[in-house]
């Protein structure tokens, strides 16, 4: 990985080398750690400030390259508006700072500080993580420098804070955090020609080296559990589909499970229904819901979490081809329910709807929330900023929207309703694959529903937010990794203990 950041914490020191990065606030009030760096620089940032009107407001910085009287090459002076921030504001400074440092400087110190004194151990950590988030960039197949551009070199930070050991306890689990997001990035920005579902499956069983079970249906296995819906979506492609179980058993011991479920579409290119040429390279981030499972896997198993969890993973490739599946075609799913297929590019549910049931039946989880780049219908309706939640409860929507509010992986809850039954309902079948035009993220969710049977359940749709989502303050890739940070954080407030 390139524009790795190796993340360190000591006692607030003025560097002697290096980029300085100092936190100001509204009415350029400065900490004393970043008083006493400035001091023999006299008054230069006053001046600076005044020249630049730069006054420490939220969003605002300056930049001030070989600074007289200091010995560090560059200084950067990050406005935070007021102290004492909410986390997700902290992470999103965290991102603003690194995002100043050019990339060529190694050798990175931050005053971890507001004007009234130090940053509590958590708000540094936050920081480190914001930092982490923002530095991630996807360079595997680059093989040329532009014009300026140097080799990627491990680039220090050191961050200065009143409590390095306890700030290093608190970084502990936002790095199994950070980890975990990179993890879907990768995923999520590699191709299919490289990630096909059994790569896909190879990568999610390294997580055995932090401490996750790892199981690996493949299509023998899935035939006998009579998966015909996920298979028939798989039926046109040379590659071999896969369903793989994770397990992390960091709770009791005989407690029932939460469960996470991702849709894993290695490439969808409609199928049959083949989609149109215009954007169809981004259909390589349809497993963005799997790719989540698997970085949330990476957090809680590597932050040890007190929780027993299971994801699982529905992993496929969505091809037109002699042998694939035509609209018209009649599966038989796990559950027995029979699907009319009216649309091949309606892949997802039909790959889910068996990942639901096995995993309702065989785990009987506390509560099982899917992730699945599902419908353009959901772009639609909100956009890149908001996922589309469904849920057939009312806590557990509550709590996820908390969880995004806290993380600013925000989520808006949709409808559900016997309402929508007639759209799916089929002539020929127990139920289609298509809703027609009208409220298509609401009718996908209302098939989903159908193959949970009575378990607690929420579907993220992640169409909008799991790819191509507009750049922010810490996330500068085309796969974002949404909704590991938001899980774990479900997870941390509500499941663990
Ligand atoms: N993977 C797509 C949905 C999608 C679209 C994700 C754009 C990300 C960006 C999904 O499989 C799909 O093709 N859905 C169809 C459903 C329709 C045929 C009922 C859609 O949204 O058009
Ligand atoms: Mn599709
Ligand atoms: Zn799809």
């Amino acid at each position: 990985m390139s524009d790795a950041l190796k993340i360190g914490f000591s006692a607030p020191a003025a560097p002697v080398k290096g980029v300085l990065v100092l936190f100001c606030e509204s009415g350029l009030k400065l900490g004393a750690a970043a008083k006493k760096a400035l001091a023999p620089a006299g008054d230069l940032l006053t001046r600076a400030a005044a020249a630049d009107r730069f006054t420490g407001k939220s969003g605002s910085a300056i930049d001030i390259v070989a600074p007289a009287g200091l010995k560090v090459s560059r200084l950067i002076v990050i406005g935070t508006g007021k102290s004492d921030s909410k986390p997700e504001d902290i992470v999103k400074l965290g991102g603003q700072a690194i995002g100043r440092v050019p990339s060529s400087a190694t050798d990175i110190t931050v005053l971890a500080e507001w004007a009234d004194g130090s940053m509590k151990p958590d708000q540094a950590a936050d920081i480190a993580l914001g930092m982490t988030l923002r530095a991630y960039s996807f360079k595997r197949y680059k093989t040329k420098l532009k014009e300026g551009e140097e080799e990627a070199k491990t680039r220090k930070v050191t961050i200065g804070v009143s409590d390095p050991e306890k700030t290093r306890r608190a970084w502990m689990a936002r790095e199994a955090i950070a980890g975990g997001v990179v993890m879907a990035r990768d995923l999520v920005n590699e191709p299919a020609n490289i990630l096909y579902p059994e790569e896909f499956a190879r990568r999610a069983a390294t997580l055995k080296k932090v401490g996750v079970g790892i199981e690996i249906l493949d299509e023998r296995a899935m035939t006998k559990l009579g998966m015909r819906a996920l298979l028939g979506v798989g039926q046109g492609s040379d590659h071999d589909s896969r369903m793989v179980i994770m397990r992390w058993n960091g709770g009791k011991k005989g407690e029932a499970p939460v469960a996470f479920i991702g849709k894993g579409v290695c490439f969808d290119t409609g199928g049959i229904s083949i989609k149109p040429a215009g954007s169809m390279e981004d259909m390589k981030g349809d497993m963005g819901g799997a790719a989540c499972v698997v970085g949330l896997m990476h957090a809680l198993a590597s932050r040890k979490a007190k929780v027993n969890v299971i994801g699982v993973i529905g992993i496929v490739e969505n091809m037109p081809d002699g042998k694939a599946q035509r609209p018209g075609d009649i599966v038989t799913s796990m559950s027995g329910q029979t699907i009319e297929i009216i649309n091949t590019d309606a892949e997802g549910r039909l790959v889910l709807a068996d990942v639901l049931w096995y995993t309702a039946k065989r785990f009987k989880p506390k509560f099982m929330i899917d992730l699945a780049t599902l419908t353009g219908a959901i772009i639609v309706s909100l956009g890149h900023e908001y996922a589309g939640l469904f849920s057939n409860d009312d806590k557990l929507a509550e709590r996820l929207s908390k969880a995004g509010q806290a993380t600013g992986e925000k989520v808006w809850r949709m409808p559900l309703g016997p309402e929508y039954d007639k759209q799916i309902d089929s002539k020929f079948a127990d139920v289609k694959n298509t809703g027609g035009r009208m409220g298509g993220a609401i009718t996908a969710a209302q098939f989903l529903q159908r193959f949970v049977d009575k378990t607690p359940w929420a579907h993220l749709d992640v169409a909008g937010t799991a790819m191509g989502s507009p750049q922010t303050d810490i996330n500068k890739s085309w796969g974002s990794g949404y909704g590991v940070r938001l899980l774990n954080e479900l997870v941390a407030e509500y499941c663990e203990g």
